[in-house]
C-alpha cells in the first residue's frame, strides 16, 4: 500500500519501453538513492508505473535485467520528456493478516483497516507466455546495443527456439564439527521448439559437438558448480549483447564498456589469453561473495594458452569440428524488420583474437559510416584472404 511520496524530478528526454534506467533532469539524481521505490506519471491512466531502483548513477536511475530478479527489471510503457518521476513509501500488506484474497475474482477484503484514499498496488504471476517483443540482454545497458545483436524492444521473430532444464542440489558434509558446503549439477535437457511461422528446426551448429569442448576439459562446470555442460552455458552465453557484471549491481565493479559474455567473443578471448596484444586490460567482471557494493570479482585471462597442436587457437577445428562451417563466415544476425544500425557479426567474431589496435582499425575502415561491414569482399569463402585459407594449418 502506498502511504505517502517524497523527492520529485522530470525526465529530460523521452523514455522507451524496456529500457533499464531512467535519466532525470540536471541535478535530479541527489533527492533519490538506492532502494527507492519510484512512481513515473504518478495518475497517468495506462502509463503510471512503479519501480524499485537498484543504483543512482548521477542524474541516472538503473533497475535491473534479466537475470536478476531482486529490482525491477525495466520499464513498462514509454514516456513522454518531461514525465514526473516521483519517490513514494510503501507498505507491504500480508494475505491472511492485513487482507484476504478471492482468488476466482481478484478481489481483496481488508482484514485491518488500510486507510481511506491510499492506493493499493498489486503484482501477479500467470503462466508464462512468450513476449511479443525481445526484453534486454544479461546485465542489459546501452553499451552494446544493436550493432552487438541485442534485439531489445524488437518484435520476436519466427525461428528455432531454445528451452533448456537443469537442477542443481547443494548440500554441506559435517566432519568433526566443520561444515563444508558442495554443490553439483545435472547436465541439461534441451529442447529445440518452433515459434510463429517457422516450419524446420534449425538446430545451433556453430560448435558441432561439445565433444569437442570436452576433450580438454573433461567436463565443464562452472559458476559455483551450478552450472555443468556446455548446452547449459549457451541458454545464456549464447545471446547477443549480453554483458558482464554491470556498476548497478556491484557499485565498486570496474566500469567494462564494450564486454561481452557472448561466447563468439568472450570464449574466444579466453583461450587466446596469452597470445591477445591488450589481454591483460581485458576483464570480465562476474559474481563475488562480498557484499554490495564490492560483490564482484574481475577475471582476466593472459595466463591463458591453448594446448592445440599444431597452431593453437588458429587451429579453428578443434573447438568448431572438422566439418564445420559456421566459423569460416559468421552468419547474418540483423533482425528481418527493426534494425537500423546493423549487426557487425564479424566484428563479434574476428576482434576477439585479434585485438591489437591496428588490427581494430582494419576493422573499424572496413565499416561503411552506417555501420556495414565490407569483410565479406575479401575474407569471405572463395575470397582471396577467405577465413579458411587465412586460418590454414601448416
Ligand atoms: C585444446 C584444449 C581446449 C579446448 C578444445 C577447449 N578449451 Fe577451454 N580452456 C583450455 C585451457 C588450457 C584453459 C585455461 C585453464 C583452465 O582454466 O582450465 C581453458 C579455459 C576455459 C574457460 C575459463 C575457465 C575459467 O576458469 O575462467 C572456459 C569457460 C572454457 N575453457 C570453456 C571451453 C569451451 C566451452 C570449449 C569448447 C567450445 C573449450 N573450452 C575448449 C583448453 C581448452
Ligand atoms: C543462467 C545464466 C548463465 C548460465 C547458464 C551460465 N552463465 Fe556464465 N555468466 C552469467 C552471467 C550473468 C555472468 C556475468 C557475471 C554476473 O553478472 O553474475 C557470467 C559470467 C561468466 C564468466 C566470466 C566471469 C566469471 O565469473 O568468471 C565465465 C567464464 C562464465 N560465465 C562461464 C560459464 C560457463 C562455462 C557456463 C556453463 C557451464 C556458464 N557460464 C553458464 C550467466 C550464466
Ligand atoms: C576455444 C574454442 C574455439 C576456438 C579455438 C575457435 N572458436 Fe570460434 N566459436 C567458439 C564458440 C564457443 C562460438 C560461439 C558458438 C555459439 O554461439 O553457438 C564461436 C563462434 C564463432 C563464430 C561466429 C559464428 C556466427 O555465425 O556468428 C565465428 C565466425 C568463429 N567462431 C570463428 C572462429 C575462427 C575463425 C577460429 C579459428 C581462427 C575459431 N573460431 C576458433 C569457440 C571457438
Ligand atoms: C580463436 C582465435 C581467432 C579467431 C576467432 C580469428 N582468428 Fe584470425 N588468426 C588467429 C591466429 C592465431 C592467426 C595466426 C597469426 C597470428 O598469430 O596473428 C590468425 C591469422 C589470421 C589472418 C592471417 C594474418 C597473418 O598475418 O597471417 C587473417 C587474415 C585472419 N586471421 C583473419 C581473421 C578473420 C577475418 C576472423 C573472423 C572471421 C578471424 N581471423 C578470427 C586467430 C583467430
Ligand atoms: C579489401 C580487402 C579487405 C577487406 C574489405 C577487409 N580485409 Fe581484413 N585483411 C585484408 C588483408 C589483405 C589482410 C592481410 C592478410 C595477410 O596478412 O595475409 C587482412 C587481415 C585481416 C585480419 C588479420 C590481422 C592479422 O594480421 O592478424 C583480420 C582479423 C581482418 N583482416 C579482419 C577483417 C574484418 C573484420 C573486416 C571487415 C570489417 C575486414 N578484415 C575487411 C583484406 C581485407
Amino acid at each position: 500500500m502506498r502511504t505517502g511520496s517524497g523527492a520529485s524530478s522530470t525526465t529530460p528526454n523521452e523514455v522507451s519501453a524496456f529500457q533499464n534506467f531512467i535519466d532525470l533532469v540536471t541535478g535530479g539524481g541527489a533527492s533519490f538513492a538506492r532502494d527507492d521505490t519510484i512512481v513515473i506519471e504518478d495518475g497517468v491512466a495506462s502509463k503510471e508505473e512503479y519501480l524499485r531502483v537498484q543504483f543512482v548513477d548521477g542524474d541516472r536511475l538503473w533497475f535491473s535485467a534479466i537475470n536478476a530478479s531482486a529490482y525491477s527489471r525495466g520499464l513498462r510503457f514509454a514516456h513522454a520528456a518531461g514525465s514526473a518521476v516521483r519517490q513514494v513509501t510503501l507498505v507491504e500488506k500480508t494475505v491472511a493478516i492485513d487482507y484476504v484474497l478471492t482468488a476466482a475474482t481478484g478481489t481483496i477484503t481488508e482484514v485491518t483497516e488500510f486507510g481511506a484514499g491510499n492506493k493499493v498496488l498489486m503484482t501477479y504471476s500467470t503462466d508464462f507466455v512468450i513476449p511479443a517483443v525481445y526484453g534486454g540482454t544479461l546485465n542489459e545497458s546501452p553499451d552494446l546495443e544493436e550493432s552487438w545483436g541485442d534485439w531489445m524492444g524488437k518484435a520476436l521473430v519466427s525461428g528455432t527456439y531454445q528451452l533448456g532444464l537443469y537442477a542443481v542440489k547443494s548440500f554441506s558434509v559435517t566432519v568433526v564439527g566443520t561444515s563444508t558446503g558442495y554443490s553439483d549439477a545435472s547436465r541439461p535437457a534441451i529442447k529445440d521448439f518452433l515459434v510463429g511461422s517457422a516450419t524446420a528446426i534449425e538446430p545451433n551448429q556453430r560448435i558441432s559437438s561439445a565433444d569437442n569442448c570436452y576433450r580438454c576439459h573433461g567436463d565443464i562446470s562452472f559458476h559455483g558448480s551450478g552450472r555443468r555442460g556446455y548446452e547449459t552455458c549457451l541458454l545464456c552465453h549464447g545471446v547477443s549483447g549480453s554483458e558482464d557484471r554491470p556498476r548497478y549491481v556491484a557499485a565498486n565493479a570496474p566500469a567494462t564498456p564494450s564486454t561481452t559474455l557472448d561466447f563468439r567473443t568472450m570464449l574466444h578471448k579466453i583461450h587466446q589469453g596469452e597470445d591477445l596484444s591488450q589481454g591483460s586490460s581485458y576483464a570480465v567482471v562476474g559474481f563475488g561473495g562480498a557484499p554490495y557494493p564490492n560483490n564482484f570479482t574481475a577475471h582476466s585471462y593472459e595466463k591463458v594458452g591453448f594446448p592445440a597442436k599444431p597452431s593453437g587457437t588458429k587451429n579453428c577445428a578443434v573447438c568448431h569440428g572438422k566439418s564445420n562451417e559456421a566459423w569460416k563466415r559468421p552468419a547474418d544476425r540483423n533482425h528481418p524488420l527493426g534494425q537500423t544500425l546493423p549487426t557487425r557479426t564479424w566484428r563479434a567474431a574476428c576482434i576477439t583474437c585479434h585485438d591489437s589496435t591496428a588490427h581494430v582499425a582494419h576493422m573499424d575502415v572496413n565499416t561503411s559510416s552506417s555501420g556495414y561491414e565490407s569483410c565479406d569482399v575479401c575474407h569471405g569463402p572463395g575470397k582471396a584472404q577467405n577465413v579458411e585459407r587465412m586460418h590454414l594449418i601448416r
